[in-house]
């Protein structure tokens, strides 16, 4: 059905979302669904978490909105509780409103930087649908709809060392990556990948980019990816589940890039609003005294040896709790098979990937319910 006022954008599903508590959401007849996608992996604290919600209810009765231009003690303390998370030489971030201007503004960091224009990506990789971001993204069906692209981008396979270091020249201002490749099928990289790329970044003088739009704010069992195999990038970008479902992305910007950045040169109205800045202290804080990070962790193992032995999954893709499924059915019919079950699962740009991107919260009875109807909706989806 076609909405009037509403240009097509995503695919709709055939659910018509009226509420949301914890990991569950609920149509307008009253049917209720386990949300194993939150919204594009964006309800991180679960829906309607009562402190994230406390918190916006009364930042919006105190101050709905004032920019950048006047300093808040809202955005000084959520700005400082996030950055508290952040590796070593991380102290201050960007604000702005979505992942891809996350992305733009990083972009625009790394080519001002380096005084270079251009930027080596990956195969695969998804950075967001605005004009630098899509021409960065390394799915062609994305870039050839918004061309002509910005020009400097190159890609090579996301994994692969040797072609990476045969494109990064002395010109290179940055490589751009998802650490893990959710888009296009929840790929991750050989051990001793992370390491590699750092090591030629440094030795290339080019800035290394983690797109962390959908590993950040603690979705693979760490708050960030940043970090992980004693690897730290320059910049970081995070959106999604950095404020429970407020509109707000960030760039951690590297404390070297950051001295060298002057008033006026990144900036965005809405950047850094209190509401926004307000939910993601309050989902900071929950994922810290709920330990959502290790329930990440812990969950995601649970259903990679549950959801491993589900006759009809041929490979359980991902950490903590970016999943992937690869089955040999249609991921678009399974996904409307298990919705009329009462599930709610994402796809993927690999046909057969099923893309599971549920709420930290997440507990193991959840997984289990989720695999008791995997078998006989994938039989389903066969035979249908
Ligand atoms: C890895 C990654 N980067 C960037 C984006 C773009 O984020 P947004 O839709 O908030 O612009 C997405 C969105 O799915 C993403 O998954």
């Amino acid at each position: 059905m076609i909405e009037r006022g509403l240009l097509k954008s995503y695919k709709v599903l055939p659910l018509s979302v009226e509420r949301g508590d914890g990991v569950h959401i609920h149509d307008a007849e009253g049917k209720r669904y386990l949300d194993l996608y939150a919204g594009h992996a964006v309800a991180s604290t679960g829906h309607c978490h009562p402190r994230v919600v406390k918190a916006i209810q009364d930042q919006v009765a105190k101050l709905m909105f004032y920019s950048n231009v006047a300093d808040s003690k809202i955005r000084t303390e959520a700005a400082g509780r996030l950055m508290s998370f952040a590796p070593a030489g991380f102290t201050r971030a960007l604000f702005a409103n979505s992942g891809a201007e996350a992305n733009e503004n990083a972009l625009k960091m790394a080519r001002r930087h380096t005084g270079r224009a251009n930027i080596v990506a990956m195969t695969g990789g998804f950075h967001g649908r605005t004009a630098g971001a899509v021409s960065v993204t390394g799915i062609e069906k994305y870039r050839a709809a918004a061309a002509p692209n910005v020009p400097g981008a190159s890609f090579v396979p996301f994994g692969d060392l040797s072609a990476l270091s045969a494109a990064v020249t002395d010109e290179t201002a940055a490589v751009l990556l998802e650490p893990i490749q959710s888009m296009a099928g929840v790929k991750t990289a050989p051990p001793g990948y992370f390491g590699g790329l750092r090591e030629l970044c440094t030795k290339k003088g080019a800035l290394l980019i983690y797109d962390e739009v959908q590993t950040g704010i603690g979705r693979t069992g760490t708050m960030f990816f940043a970090g992980r195999d004693g690897v730290t990038p320059d910049l970081v970008t995070l959106a999604k589940g950095i404020a429970s479902g407020i509109p707000l992305s960030a760039v951690l910007v590297r404390d070297v890039v950051a001295d060298r950045i002057t008033y006026g040169e990144y900036g965005a109205t809405f950047g850094a609003g209190p509401v926004a800045m307000a939910a993601m202290k309050a989902t900071l804080e929950v994922i810290d005294s709920e330990k959502l990070l290790a329930n990440a962790t812990a969950v995601g193992e649970y259903a990679r040896r549950r959801l491993s032995a589900v006759a009809g999954v041929k490979e359980f893709r991902g950490i903590g709790l970016l999943i992937g499924l690869k089955t040999d059915v249609d991921a678009g019919k399974l996904q409307l098979d298990l919705l009329q079950r009462g599930f709610v699962v994402g796809t993927a740009d690999e046909p057969g990937v099923l893309r599971l991107l549920p709420p930290l919260t997440l507990q193991k009875e959840h997984v289990d319910a989720f695999a008791d109807i995997l078998a006989p909706s994938i039989e389903a989806s066969q035979r249908g």
